[in-house]
């Protein structure tokens, strides 16, 4: 009786085996002879009443029938799986020859055109990027650049001071100050080479001077180091910025935290040096301030000023991108006017948005 209802299973599963035409089928068999009331289930459930001596023949028979069904059921459903990604792999194909969706881009804004400018030309020189902080300690923005309390050079630069417990904290005049951070971060008081673009804030506003603007600093600390250096590497950095035919010109001049200091001009790039209303008729434009670390500063920061010298420069970014940019007032650059921004687009990189 257990035998013929044994058969007759098996000879239903292999019939059903042949005709499996879709995952939902496979999915109803496997209810049909696993589920509760499945048809192997059931003969699992007699095991119970068989005689003992036939136990084990009908147990492992009843096995290789649920055996039977797993192996095939694992095939089917790696067949159905596999068919199913085929036909989605042939049905999902991109076309890549459609046009694309444009895409709005943004462009860079002249400061950042610039900056990089900068930066590039100065790594390639050798030297690191380094960032300073915008909010300064009266000590670092004056007194460690040899600008003690009350000196005559604070007047054009006291500025926008915090408030309250914080009053000794300025934003800072200038990236200067991140001269006596590099030094004194310096802890083996070696050679630096640095430069350090940011922003800077002080009380000025007019067509060239606005209350916040750019300049990047540059700090060179070695032995032997001299003027000669200084000037070398401020001829070369005009003139691939400016272009190759930039004259030079260093005056003497003042500045509490170099000794000597000097103010650099550069030839006109409008009128070539002839004289026109960018140089106010003089051929030259002056763009930056430099000279040699004053040796006050090199002590108070930590260094040892009769084996080590340096020179600084530090110019306005603002300027540099007024120059080459041809823009003639400083207030569009903070303006936030996205057409000024879009100028700045390269030509093919200007896609319209759908
Ligand atoms: N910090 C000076 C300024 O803002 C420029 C400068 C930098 C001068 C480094 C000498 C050395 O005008």
């Amino acid at each position: 009786m257990n035998n013929e209802k044994l058969n007759e299973v098996k000879e239903k599963l292999e019939r059903d085996l042949q005709n499996i035409e879709n995952e939902a089928v496979l999915n109803e068999l496997k209810v049909k002879y696993l589920g509760k009331k499945g048809l192997i289930t059931e003969l699992n459930s007699e095991i119970k009443n068989i005689p003992n001596e036939q136990k084990k023949l009908f147990g492992m028979a009843v096995n290789e029938l649920k055996d039977l069904f797993n192996k095939s059921y694992e095939e089917k459903l790696s067949f159905f799986k596999e068919e199913e990604l085929n036909k989605r792999i042939q049905t999902e194909t991109i076309d890549i020859t459609l046009p694309s969706k444009k895409v709005k881009r943004g462009s860079l804004h002249p400061m950042t055109l610039i900056t990089e400018e900068f930066e590039d030309l100065f790594v390639s020189m050798g030297y690191t990027v380094y960032e300073g902080v915008e909010i300064e300690s009266d000590e670092n923005c004056f007194q460690k650049l040899n600008v003690p309390k009350g000196h005559p050079a604070r007047d054009a630069q006291d500025s926008f001071y915090l408030k309250d417990e914080y009053e000794n904290f300025l934003l800072r005049t200038q990236t200067s100050t991140a001269q006596v951070h590099a030094m004194e971060e310096n802890a083996d008081k070696g050679p630096l080479r640095i430069v350090c673009p940011g922003k800077v804030y002080r009380k000025d506003e007019d067509a060239t001077h606005s209350h916040q603007f750019m300049q990047i600093e540059g700090l060179v600390i070695d032995k032997d180091v001299s003027m000669a250096d200084l000037k070398g590497t401020l001829e070369l950095f005009c003139k691939k910025i400016l272009g190759e035919k930039t004259k030079v010109r260093f005056r003497p001049s003042y500045f509490p935290f170099t000794e000597p200091s000097v103010e650099v001009d550069v030839s006109c790039f409008k009128c070539q040096g002839k004289g026109c209303n960018l140089c106010k008729q003089t051929g030259w434009i002056e763009v930056l301030g430099a000279g040699m670390v004053h040796p006050n500063v090199l002590e108070m920061c930590g260094y040892d000023p009769k084996k080590y010298q340096g020179f600084a420069f530090g110019t306005g970014l603002d300027r540099f991108a007024m120059f080459k940019y041809g823009i003639p007032d400083i207030r569009t650059i903070y303006g936030n006017d996205i057409r000024f921004i879009e100028q700045f687009n390269r030509k093919d990189d200007t896609y319209e948005a759908k």
